[in-house]
């Protein structure tokens, strides 16, 4: 194993130390970034006469094999070394003789690192959004595979007003649809039109400032803030938190739906699991587990977050921690993503269990309410006169449906028992809402 850096001291680094500060096992993800951000490198010293075009060309097509294995799967790094970006120098060295030696002219891997983990969120966060686009296609499947279905809406998990089941569904299609629009916003605002190079270790290099300037790389605007910088990692960090919290919700959701006392849903067998000792199991754990992964989501929020806190400008090795959750969270996200949008296609609602809580006359008071506000009632009095109506059913434990017109009349002369058996209706119910713009 060879160091980037060694000459000044008179000792061997302690094996424990060397280990303890290694990094290699969890940054080879960013071996292809690496290469990338490297090329850009040797493109910049080419330009500031820093490397022959005979140099720039042995490293350039020795980055470019490196990356060929890297995308063929061949490319094993060797644990011994510190982190990839040693590593990938030393195999270039191996490739490109002595013109390597020069690779790392004005370059610190304090800056490396910042441009590395950046390329890694921008081809992270659009395959979370493919993934989010493909969730979103399976639950809108289901949405309209089901919208003539109501089901009770729930406030307080308790019965509140009948709701389309595509308009439930489509809740969470509006959740993931933010999500991704916060990624990609993260991307615009924080990654993109930040991927700089140029900052050295801290305060720059002696290269002018344009010959960094290439394609979508910028030279850096303030050196010690770029190596300082991981807000983009935070920002990305509690944008797949919500994300999460999104998905756990949708999880509960289902859950509930698949419990007996609900008995809504029947999640496909090929996506549930049994136990080993009550042979009549059969449990939604991929939604618990979803639900479960929230803690390590948030987790890793508050642990970069932490890490950051009180850190003096502008780099230090905390930072190298940073790492670790941002990979954990991407990789949980886009894990629980698929496999949803595979459930998801494997749903199937019990019409005639959701028909039996529709029947819960209670679900309609507001209708009635509606009905006497629209009829001139003033609304408190309405919502006094079928509070009481409910109260009287509740009591005398009765079918609203059943209630003759002369003992309605006492509530008030506009309740009749036509006027209760047309409201007591799902769809009606439904239908009377106007104020939300539907698709048809
Ligand atoms: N492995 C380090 C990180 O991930 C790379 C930068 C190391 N820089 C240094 N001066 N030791 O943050």
């Amino acid at each position: 194993m060879t160091k980037l850096w060694g000459g000044r001291f008179s000792k061997k680094t302690n094996k424990l130390v060397e280990e303890f500060t290694s990094s290699i096992h969890f940054d080879q993800k960013l071996a292809k970034y690496d290469c990338i951000g490297s090329l850009n490198h040797v493109a910049t010293l080419k330009r500031a006469k820093l490397l022959s075009t005979a140099e720039h060309n042995k490293l350039a097509k020795g980055l470019k094999a490196i990356l060929k294995s890297i995308a063929g799967g061949s490319f094993k790094v060797d644990p011994s070394f510190e982190d990839v970006h040693s590593y990938i120098q030393h195999v270039l060295e191996q490739k490109a003789g002595k013109a390597a030696l020069k690779l790392h002219t004005c370059r610190s891997r304090n800056d490396q690192v910042v441009f590395d983990v950046k390329l890694y969120c921008i081809d992270q966060i659009w395959s979370t959004v493919l993934a989010i686009l493909d969730i979103n296609k399976s639950l809108f499947h289901l949405a309209k595979k089901n919208k003539d279905i109501y089901v009770p809406g729930y406030t307080h998990l308790q019965h509140a007003i009948p709701v389309r089941i595509y308009d439930h569904l489509s809740v969470y299609s509006q959740m993931f649809h933010r999500d991704g629009q916060r990624l990609a916003t993260i991307y615009e605002n924080s990654i993109a039109t930040h991927l700089t190079m140029g900052s050295g270790a801290i305060a720059g290099t002696f290269i002018q400032s344009e010959k960094y300037h290439h394609d979508a790389i910028r030279p850096t605007e303030n050196s010690i803030d770029t190596v300082s910088d991981r807000d983009f990692v935070i920002e990305v960090l509690s944008a797949l938190s919500i994300l999460q919290m999104h998905l756990s919700r949708l999880a509960e959701d289902m859950i509930l739906w698949s419990t007996k006392e609900f008995d809504f849903i029947d999640i496909d067998d090929a996506f549930c699991t049994g136990s080993s000792l009550m042979p009549q199991k059969k449990n939604p754990d991929v939604l618990e587990l979803v639900r479960g992964y929230t803690g390590r989501l948030y987790g890793n929020l508050v642990n970069v977050l932490v890490m950051m806190k009180g850190l003096p400008l502008s780099y230090n090795r905390d930072m190298q921690h940073d790492k670790e959750p941002l990979f954990e969270s991407f990789e949980i996200v886009q894990k629980e993503l698929n496999v949803l949008a595979e459930l998801f296609k494997n749903v199937k609602f019990k019409k005639e269990n959701i028909k039996k809580q529709l029947d819960d006359e209670c679900l309609y008071a507001t209708d009635l309410s509606d009905y006497l506000v629209q009829n001139k009632v003033p609304f408190k009095e309405a919502h006094a006169i079928i509070g009481r109506l409910i109260q009287y059913k509740l009591k005398n434990n009765i079918e609203l449906r059943s209630l003759g017109d002369p003992e309605l009349k006492k509530l008030h002369p506009l309740l009749t028992s036509k006027v209760l058996k047309k409201l007591i209706d799902p769809k009606t119910s439904v239908e009377s809402k106007k104020s939300v713009r539907r698709r048809k």
